[in-house]
């Protein structure tokens, strides 16, 4: 049964304990069991090009057409985006773990390592993608020691062939090994 309003209790902030300091490595632990994909992100000019391993994507809005993702304060990609105003999601396939743990070192690859092509918009596209989002930097917010970047979706590619999504589980790069796990109704 459902509970109904005269179920729950109500609260005071008596009630209401401070809740301890959350230490962030516990943090970052219980955030491991959420599996995700993986992705690249990408900006530059050509001249100033650099690229993160980001797990943050998340999409926002489909009208207007809007996805964000978190970068560190220190991150060195940052100042990129922002002169760049603008960054490319790129999704990884499984075969592609080596590049994701290359774009997470503290000595990131140079894109030049890495097959990639210009947007149209000129920003650095992974041409081994799984599929890409090309965004425009439309808004940044502040998200304590990450900033929280919003982009405008202005061009987007999707594979030609079947392939698989890179996932991140617990702290490992893995692949699907399941079929689809039911369809609702
Ligand atoms: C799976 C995975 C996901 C990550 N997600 C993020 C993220 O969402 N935001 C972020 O700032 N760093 C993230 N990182 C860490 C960065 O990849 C790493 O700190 C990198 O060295 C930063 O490089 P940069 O200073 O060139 O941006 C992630 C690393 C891994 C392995």
């Amino acid at each position: 049964m459902l509970p109904t309003s005269q179920d729950t209790p109500t609260t005071s902030m008596e009630h209401l304990r401070p809740p301890e300091p959350i230490d962030g490595r516990a943090l970052r632990t219980a955030c491991g069991y959420f599996a995700t994909g993986v992705t690249v992100i990408t900006s530059g000019d050509g001249v100033e090009d650099a690229g993160t391993t980001v797990n943050s994507f998340t999409s926002v809005s489909l009208d207007p057409p809007l996805v964000l993702v978190c970068l560190h304060e220190k991150s060195r990609l940052l100042p990129v985006v922002r002169d760049a105003r603008g960054f490319v999601v790129n999704f990884l396939t499984k075969r592609q773990e080596s590049v994701a743990w290359a774009f997470s070192g503290r000595q990131t690859a140079r894109l030049d390592e890495i097959p990639h092509h210009r947007s149209v918009q000129g920003l650095p596209v992974l041409s081994e993608a799984l599929a890409h989002l090309e965004c425009r930097l439309s808004a940044e917010y502040d998200g304590g020691d990450h900033s929280i970047l919003i982009g405008e979706v202005v061009g987007l590619g999707t594979p030609t062939a079947e392939e698989n999504p890179l996932i991140f589980f617990q702290g490992a790069m893995r692949e699907l090994d399941e079929s689809p796990a039911g369809r609702r109704g």
